[in-house]
């Protein structure tokens, strides 16, 4: 059996309170700077991953005390050391791969650097969140009934490893597309490969779309209520959240879903709680672990670029061991068939009641 491990990080000072209650009573920059000289913990063992090809494997979550802030500010150098510490430990538990979680594979060269300095092969998992991305998506947009060929969609973080991809395959779809990035050279190219996209910097420009995807590493929210048209679909891949939570309380009418959730097949138990009901897990997750029941050890998503056919490789491999989109989720909340219809409705251009009046 090949084993894999997965790291995850707090995605703020307040989420370390998980593991260690007192840090709730203590300030954020101080709780910073006692994880940064924790070393890296294994939290939990993952078993019972069975797909239907009879292949089985089991893994564990490794913790990289660092949050995105200190992801982002500290010294490169200092954050490749942590990502590959957690590598080493893997290794030593008998993990032949390892994903790297949310800003493990944001940072720096996204994985290139990790997966030299790793004894074992690394993945970011980015190639089946771009496929969970745009299969969410799509589902979402034909749900409300969605002309995709009259709609705009906007990508925000397109100049991003997933939302490059993203924009490349979904823009084909739609009538038209606005890619968001923060730097307009950068965002141009991107728009330069899509027929008719236009590039932009600045996001008030997402009002005018149908269908929105966004997936920046910014580390607070960038979409607020006042972004966003009547109706549309929200497709949230970031972690944390590109999404106000103010938009699931003052914007009834819009449908926010959260990318890349994954149903993992067998009777999986991850054995620690990181948001989600049992058996559902992020795509990144996923793709390593359909990596291992394939019994590739090999480093597979890695820097800055994700291929249309890695989307596709793991499309195939998901079907093939039974990896599938779960129901939508809003906000840690599964999604009703009131939150469609509402938006339906204001699709249609029909008054849409306000969450709480509806109670
Ligand atoms: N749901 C899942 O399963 C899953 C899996 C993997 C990753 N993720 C999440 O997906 C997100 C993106 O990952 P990635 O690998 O594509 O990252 P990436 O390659 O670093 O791209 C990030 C994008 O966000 C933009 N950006 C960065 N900071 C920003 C800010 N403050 N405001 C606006 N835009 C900003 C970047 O612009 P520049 O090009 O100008 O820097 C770039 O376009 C992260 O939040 C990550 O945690 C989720």
């Amino acid at each position: 059996m090949t084993r894999f491990a997965f790291i995850i990080h707090p995605l703020s000072a307040k989420d370390v309170a998980r593991k260690y209650p007192l840090a709730q009573f203590l300030p954020e920059r101080l709780v910073e700077a006692l994880i940064r000289m924790k070393k890296p913990l294994i939290l939990s063992k993952i078993t019972g991953i069975t797909s239907p090809t009879g292949a089985t494997t089991e893994g564990w979550f490794i913790a990289c005390p660092l949050t995105p802030r200190q992801m982002l500010t500290l010294p490169i150098e200092e954050v490749y050391e942590k990502i590959t510490a957690c590598a080493v430990l893997a290794a030593k538990q008998g993990a032949q791969i390892i994903g790297l979680g949310a800003f493990t594979a944001v940072v720096g060269d996204g994985g290139i650097t990790v997966a030299k300095r790793s004894p074992i092969a690394v993945t970011s998992g980015n190639s089946y969140t771009v496929a969970t991305a745009i299969e969410g998506t799509l589902q979402a947009c034909e749900l409300l009934g969605m002309d995709l060929s009259k709609s705009t969609l906007a990508v925000v973080g397109a100049t991003g490893s997933i939302g490059k991809t993203c924009a490349k395959v979904l823009g084909k779809r739609f009538g038209r597309t606005i890619v968001i990035g923060r730097d307009l050279e950068r965002t141009q190219a991107v728009a330069a490969e899509i027929s008719g996209a236009v590039a932009s910097t600045t996001i008030d420009l997402i009002h005018e779309a149908d269908a929105i995807v966004t997936v920046t590493s910014a580390d607070s929210e960038v979409i607020l209520p006042e972004h966003l048209k009547p109706g549309a679909v929200v497709c949230d891949v970031a972690r944390p959240r590109d999404v106000s939570v103010r938009v699931s309380r003052e914007r009834p009418d819009v449908l926010v879903i959260e990318g890349g959730v994954v149903q993992v097949p067998g009777d999986v138990q991850f054995n620690f709680r990181f948001g989600f009901p049992d058996g559902m897990a992020y795509a990144c997750m996923s793709e390593t672990m359909m990596l291992a029941l394939e019994e590739r050890a090999e480093s597979y998503t890695l820097g800055k670029d994700v291929s249309v056919e890695q989307v596709e490789e793991m499309l195939a491999l998901a079907k093939k061991h039974g990896f599938k989109l779960a129901g939508f989720r809003s906000f840690e909340k599964a999604v009703d068939q009131a939150a469609i219809d509402r938006a339906k409705s204001a699709r249609a251009g029909l008054a849409v009641v306000p969450v709480a009046a509806t109670l």
